[in-house]
Protein backbone atom coordinates (compact mmCIF):
# COMPACT_ATOMS: atom_id res chain seq x y z
CA UNK A 1 0.00 0.00 0.00
CA UNK A 2 0.96 3.50 -0.57
CA UNK A 3 1.79 6.09 1.75
CA UNK A 4 -0.91 8.62 2.65
CA UNK A 5 1.81 11.20 2.86
CA UNK A 6 4.79 11.32 0.81
CA UNK A 7 7.32 14.79 0.78
CA UNK A 8 10.17 14.12 -1.30
CA UNK A 9 13.11 17.18 -0.67
CA UNK A 10 10.11 19.71 0.19
CA UNK A 11 12.03 23.25 0.87
CA UNK A 12 9.85 25.81 0.96
CA UNK A 13 11.94 29.61 0.94
CA UNK A 14 9.92 32.59 1.62
CA UNK A 15 11.12 35.97 -0.18
CA UNK A 16 10.68 39.04 1.55
CA UNK A 17 13.13 41.31 1.30
CA UNK A 18 15.55 38.72 2.88
CA UNK A 19 14.74 34.81 2.36
CA UNK A 20 13.78 32.85 4.96
CA UNK A 21 14.65 28.82 4.22
CA UNK A 22 11.49 27.73 6.36
CA UNK A 23 11.74 23.91 5.27
CA UNK A 24 15.12 22.82 4.09
CA UNK A 25 14.64 19.75 1.70
CA UNK A 26 12.30 17.55 4.07
CA UNK A 27 11.57 13.84 3.45
CA UNK A 28 8.77 12.74 5.45
CA UNK A 29 6.38 9.54 5.24
CA UNK A 30 3.02 9.61 6.42
CA UNK A 31 0.88 5.88 6.59
CA UNK A 32 -2.64 5.47 7.11
CA UNK A 33 -4.01 5.27 9.92
CA UNK A 34 -1.06 7.29 11.73
CA UNK A 35 -1.79 9.95 14.94
CA UNK A 36 1.55 11.79 14.52
CA UNK A 37 2.27 15.36 16.37
CA UNK A 38 4.73 17.94 15.15
CA UNK A 39 6.56 19.35 17.27
CA UNK A 40 9.40 22.11 17.39
CA UNK A 41 10.05 25.13 18.67
CA UNK A 42 8.69 28.77 17.18
CA UNK A 43 9.64 29.35 13.24
CA UNK A 44 10.75 26.20 13.41
CA UNK A 45 8.43 25.51 10.23
CA UNK A 46 5.68 23.36 11.68
CA UNK A 47 2.95 25.87 10.04
CA UNK A 48 4.43 25.67 6.80
CA UNK A 49 4.76 21.78 7.00
CA UNK A 50 1.27 21.44 7.33
CA UNK A 51 -0.11 23.92 5.00
CA UNK A 52 1.93 22.39 2.04
CA UNK A 53 0.58 18.60 3.03
CA UNK A 54 -2.96 20.72 3.15
CA UNK A 55 -2.39 22.20 -0.38
CA UNK A 56 -2.76 25.46 1.04
CA UNK A 57 0.64 26.38 -0.10
CA UNK A 58 2.91 25.02 -2.67
CA UNK A 59 6.72 23.29 -1.97
CA UNK A 60 8.98 25.69 -4.06
CA UNK A 61 11.21 22.69 -4.82
CA UNK A 62 10.81 19.07 -3.51
CA UNK A 63 7.14 16.78 -4.36
CA UNK A 64 4.10 17.05 -1.74
CA UNK A 65 2.23 13.66 -2.65
CA UNK A 66 -1.06 13.74 -0.44
CA UNK A 67 -3.61 10.68 -1.24
CA UNK A 68 -2.01 10.07 -4.79
CA UNK A 69 -2.42 13.88 -5.49
CA UNK A 70 0.97 15.73 -6.26
CA UNK A 71 -0.15 18.71 -4.32
CA UNK A 72 2.67 21.58 -6.15
CA UNK A 73 2.37 20.33 -9.40
CA UNK A 74 -1.63 20.28 -9.67
CA UNK A 75 -3.77 22.65 -11.23
CA UNK A 76 -6.02 25.42 -9.18
CA UNK A 77 -8.92 23.72 -9.46
CA UNK A 78 -7.29 20.27 -8.85
CA UNK A 79 -5.92 22.09 -5.87
CA UNK A 80 -9.16 23.42 -4.57
CA UNK A 81 -10.95 19.90 -4.72
CA UNK A 82 -8.17 18.18 -3.09
CA UNK A 83 -8.61 20.56 -0.19
CA UNK A 84 -12.27 19.67 0.10
CA UNK A 85 -12.00 16.28 -0.54
CA UNK A 86 -8.66 14.78 1.19
CA UNK A 87 -8.13 17.07 3.49
CA UNK A 88 -9.61 18.52 6.65
CA UNK A 89 -7.75 21.60 8.37
CA UNK A 90 -8.66 22.46 12.17
CA UNK A 91 -7.26 26.07 13.06
CA UNK A 92 -6.21 27.40 16.32
CA UNK A 93 -8.72 30.38 16.32
CA UNK A 94 -11.35 27.89 15.04
CA UNK A 95 -11.67 30.19 11.62
CA UNK A 96 -15.79 29.56 11.97
CA UNK A 97 -18.06 32.15 9.70
CA UNK A 98 -20.15 34.30 12.94
CA UNK A 99 -23.10 34.59 10.75
CA UNK A 100 -23.69 30.81 9.95
CA UNK A 101 -25.09 28.90 12.52
CA UNK A 102 -23.04 25.54 13.85
CA UNK A 103 -24.91 23.06 11.14
CA UNK A 104 -24.12 26.12 8.57
CA UNK A 105 -20.61 25.83 9.16
CA UNK A 106 -20.11 22.24 9.52
CA UNK A 107 -22.24 21.73 6.08
CA UNK A 108 -19.93 24.38 3.59
CA UNK A 109 -16.96 22.06 2.80
CA UNK A 110 -20.19 19.38 1.99
CA UNK A 111 -21.88 22.07 -0.04
CA UNK A 112 -18.49 23.40 -1.89
CA UNK A 113 -18.32 19.62 -2.89
CA UNK A 114 -21.61 19.66 -4.93
CA UNK A 115 -23.85 16.78 -2.31
CA UNK A 116 -27.24 16.84 -3.16
CA UNK A 117 -29.08 19.11 -0.34
CA UNK A 118 -30.49 15.13 1.60
CA UNK A 119 -27.03 14.13 1.77
CA UNK A 120 -25.04 16.93 3.56
CA UNK A 121 -28.15 17.26 5.81
CA UNK A 122 -27.52 13.75 7.44
CA UNK A 123 -23.46 14.16 7.23
CA UNK A 124 -23.55 17.26 9.09
CA UNK A 125 -26.36 15.69 11.79
CA UNK A 126 -23.92 12.35 12.27
CA UNK A 127 -20.86 14.48 12.40
CA UNK A 128 -22.26 16.88 15.23
CA UNK A 129 -23.55 13.79 16.95
CA UNK A 130 -20.57 11.93 16.87
CA UNK A 131 -18.89 15.02 18.62
CA UNK A 132 -21.41 15.13 20.91
CA UNK A 133 -22.50 19.52 19.33
CA UNK A 134 -25.75 18.24 18.24
CA UNK A 135 -27.58 20.22 20.53
CA UNK A 136 -25.08 23.27 19.48
CA UNK A 137 -26.80 22.51 15.79
CA UNK A 138 -28.99 25.89 15.81
CA UNK A 139 -26.23 28.37 17.89
CA UNK A 140 -23.95 31.20 16.38
CA UNK A 141 -20.38 30.33 17.08
CA UNK A 142 -20.30 33.62 18.94
CA UNK A 143 -22.17 31.93 21.95
CA UNK A 144 -19.95 29.19 22.17
CA UNK A 145 -16.99 28.38 24.47
CA UNK A 146 -13.61 27.78 22.95
CA UNK A 147 -13.77 24.06 23.24
CA UNK A 148 -17.56 23.94 21.58
CA UNK A 149 -15.96 26.01 18.92
CA UNK A 150 -13.18 23.79 18.46
CA UNK A 151 -15.85 20.92 18.12
CA UNK A 152 -17.94 22.94 15.20
CA UNK A 153 -14.65 23.16 13.56
CA UNK A 154 -13.77 19.68 13.60
CA UNK A 155 -16.48 18.51 12.88
CA UNK A 156 -16.34 21.23 9.71
CA UNK A 157 -13.30 19.44 8.77
CA UNK A 158 -14.43 16.11 8.42
CA UNK A 159 -17.83 16.33 6.80
CA UNK A 160 -16.28 15.28 3.91
CA UNK A 161 -14.76 12.20 5.56
CA UNK A 162 -10.90 13.56 4.41
CA UNK A 163 -8.18 10.85 3.87
CA UNK A 164 -6.30 13.08 6.35
CA UNK A 165 -6.96 15.20 9.09
CA UNK A 166 -4.84 18.20 9.46
CA UNK A 167 -4.80 20.10 13.06
CA UNK A 168 -2.01 23.40 13.53
CA UNK A 169 -2.40 23.89 17.48
CA UNK A 170 -5.92 23.15 18.04
CA UNK A 171 -6.11 23.18 21.31
CA UNK A 172 -3.75 26.48 21.61
CA UNK A 173 -6.52 29.24 22.10
CA UNK A 174 -8.06 26.66 25.07
CA UNK A 175 -7.84 25.89 28.28
CA UNK A 176 -6.00 22.31 29.34
CA UNK A 177 -9.74 20.59 30.27
CA UNK A 178 -11.11 21.77 27.22
CA UNK A 179 -8.06 21.04 24.84
CA UNK A 180 -8.20 17.63 26.50
CA UNK A 181 -11.84 16.98 25.66
CA UNK A 182 -11.08 17.78 22.26
CA UNK A 183 -7.92 16.03 22.15
CA UNK A 184 -10.18 12.53 23.24
CA UNK A 185 -12.40 13.69 20.45
CA UNK A 186 -9.36 13.19 18.18
CA UNK A 187 -8.00 10.67 19.59
CA UNK A 188 -11.54 8.25 19.09
CA UNK A 189 -11.77 9.69 15.52
CA UNK A 190 -8.30 7.99 15.07
CA UNK A 191 -9.27 4.92 16.73
CA UNK A 192 -11.84 4.26 14.51
CA UNK A 193 -9.30 4.41 11.58
CA UNK A 194 -8.91 8.33 10.87
CA UNK A 195 -5.04 9.39 10.07
CA UNK A 196 -4.47 13.04 11.85
CA UNK A 197 -1.17 15.05 12.03
CA UNK A 198 -1.57 17.62 14.50
CA UNK A 199 0.81 20.54 15.63
CA UNK A 200 1.50 21.37 18.73
CA UNK A 201 4.45 23.53 21.35
CA UNK A 202 2.84 21.18 24.24
CA UNK A 203 5.32 17.88 24.40
CA UNK A 204 2.79 16.67 27.00
CA UNK A 205 0.01 17.16 24.85
CA UNK A 206 2.58 15.73 21.73
CA UNK A 207 3.20 12.14 23.92
CA UNK A 208 -0.23 12.09 25.89
CA UNK A 209 -1.90 11.66 22.20
CA UNK A 210 0.65 11.08 19.04
CA UNK A 211 1.88 7.83 18.59
CA UNK A 212 4.76 9.12 16.59
CA UNK A 213 6.51 12.65 17.42
CA UNK A 214 8.31 14.56 14.67
CA UNK A 215 10.76 17.14 15.86
CA UNK A 216 11.23 20.16 13.50
CA UNK A 217 14.40 22.41 14.11
CA UNK A 218 15.15 25.23 11.63
CA UNK A 219 12.96 24.05 9.04
CA UNK A 220 14.44 20.36 8.93
CA UNK A 221 13.25 16.99 10.65
CA UNK A 222 15.59 16.81 14.22
CA UNK A 223 13.75 13.67 15.18
CA UNK A 224 11.39 11.19 14.77
CA UNK A 225 10.22 9.18 17.05
CA UNK A 226 7.47 6.30 17.08
CA UNK A 227 5.76 5.78 21.02
CA UNK A 228 5.17 2.13 21.16
CA UNK A 229 2.43 2.28 24.17
CA UNK A 230 -1.16 3.03 23.04
CA UNK A 231 -3.41 5.04 24.75
CA UNK A 232 -6.46 3.97 25.97
CA UNK A 233 -9.16 5.87 24.44
CA UNK A 234 -12.37 5.72 26.21
CA UNK A 235 -14.17 5.06 23.28
CA UNK A 236 -17.94 4.85 23.80
CA UNK A 237 -17.59 7.25 27.00
CA UNK A 238 -17.30 10.28 25.40
CA UNK A 239 -20.29 12.65 24.96
CA UNK A 240 -22.31 11.75 22.21
CA UNK A 241 -19.89 9.03 20.38
CA UNK A 242 -22.23 6.57 18.40
CA UNK A 243 -20.67 3.26 17.70
CA UNK A 244 -23.74 1.94 15.73
CA UNK A 245 -23.81 4.98 13.91
CA UNK A 246 -20.42 3.90 12.00
N1 LIG B 1 4.15 34.12 4.72
C1 LIG B 1 5.41 34.19 5.16
N2 LIG B 1 6.28 35.08 4.64
C2 LIG B 1 7.56 35.14 5.05
N3 LIG B 1 8.08 34.33 5.99
C3 LIG B 1 7.28 33.41 6.53
C4 LIG B 1 5.90 33.29 6.15
N4 LIG B 1 5.34 32.28 6.87
C5 LIG B 1 6.32 31.81 7.66
N5 LIG B 1 7.48 32.47 7.47
C6 LIG B 1 8.76 32.19 8.13
O1 LIG B 1 9.08 30.82 7.94
C7 LIG B 1 9.61 30.25 9.12
C8 LIG B 1 8.74 29.09 9.56
O2 LIG B 1 7.46 29.60 9.92
P1 LIG B 1 6.27 28.68 10.44
O3 LIG B 1 5.08 29.56 10.55
O4 LIG B 1 6.17 27.49 9.59
O5 LIG B 1 6.80 28.26 11.88
P2 LIG B 1 6.06 27.50 13.07
O6 LIG B 1 6.95 26.38 13.46
O7 LIG B 1 4.67 27.18 12.66
O8 LIG B 1 6.06 28.59 14.22
P3 LIG B 1 4.98 28.87 15.39
O9 LIG B 1 5.24 27.81 16.42
O10 LIG B 1 5.35 30.24 15.89
O11 LIG B 1 3.62 28.81 14.80
C9 LIG B 1 9.69 31.39 10.13
O12 LIG B 1 10.99 31.92 10.08
C10 LIG B 1 8.68 32.39 9.63
O13 LIG B 1 9.04 33.69 10.00
MG1 LIG C 1 2.78 27.76 13.38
Amino acid sequence: MTALVQLQKVSRVYDGGSETVALDAVDLIVQRGEFTAIMGPSGSGKSTLLNLIAGLDRPTSGTVTVAGVDVGASSQSALAKFRRVSVGFVFQFFNLLGTMTVAENVAVPAELAGKPRTVVRERVASVLEDLGIADLAHKYPDSLSGGQKQRVSLGRALVNEPALLLADEPTGALDSRSGQQVMDLVAALNEHGQTVLFVTHDHQLATAYGRRIVTLRDGRIADDTMLDSRRAVPLGELIGWNHEGR
